[in-house]
């Protein structure tokens, strides 16, 4: 694992383009094999929101699969300082690296760390499992920073 710092770096791609599917009610994006995605990992991805590739990641939390948009409720920043790595506790919380803030894996909210980020939640990415691979779709959520 890289330690060299991508802080502020533009997005990047992490493991290849996520695919389009298109379907009746919308685009899905293809993430990857649910069974490379072990428990207490993490996986980002690029994806297309509102005409911007905005980088993601996916988690395993105790055998189930979450997203969000990879940008921290502090600071519109990304929280992986170190690539890759959002979680921290033993895999207990998501952590944005920058300032500390800790995040529920299962609902994205901020329980620690800087004040005025407690209470808000990480930008959902829903997700959808069929046929052992990770679909995503844009949230429709405005981000409000
Ligand atoms: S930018 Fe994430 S905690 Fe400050």
């Amino acid at each position: 694992m890289s330690q060299k710092s991508d802080r502020g770096a533009p997005l990047r791609r992490s493991g290849g383009a996520p695919r389009a599917k298109g379907r009746a009610d919308g685009v899905r994006y293809l993430v990857g094999r649910a069974a490379d995605l072990n428990s207490g990992h993490s996986m980002k991805f690029l994806m297309p929101i509102r005409g911007a590739d905005e980088e993601c990641f996916v988690i395993n939390f105790r055998g189930k699969f979450h997203a969000y948009v990879n940008r921290c409720r502090h600071v519109p920043m990304a929280m992986d300082w170190v690539d890759n790595q959002f979680f921290a506790e033993r895999g207990r919380y998501l952590m944005c690296q920058t300032h500390n803030a800790y995040y529920e894996p299962v609902s994205g909210e901020c329980v620690a760390g800087p004040p005025e980020t407690c209470g808000k939640a990480l930008y959902r990415v829903p997700l959808e499992i069929e046929d052992g691979r990770i679909y995503a779709r844009p949230p429709e959520d405005e981000f409000e920073d």
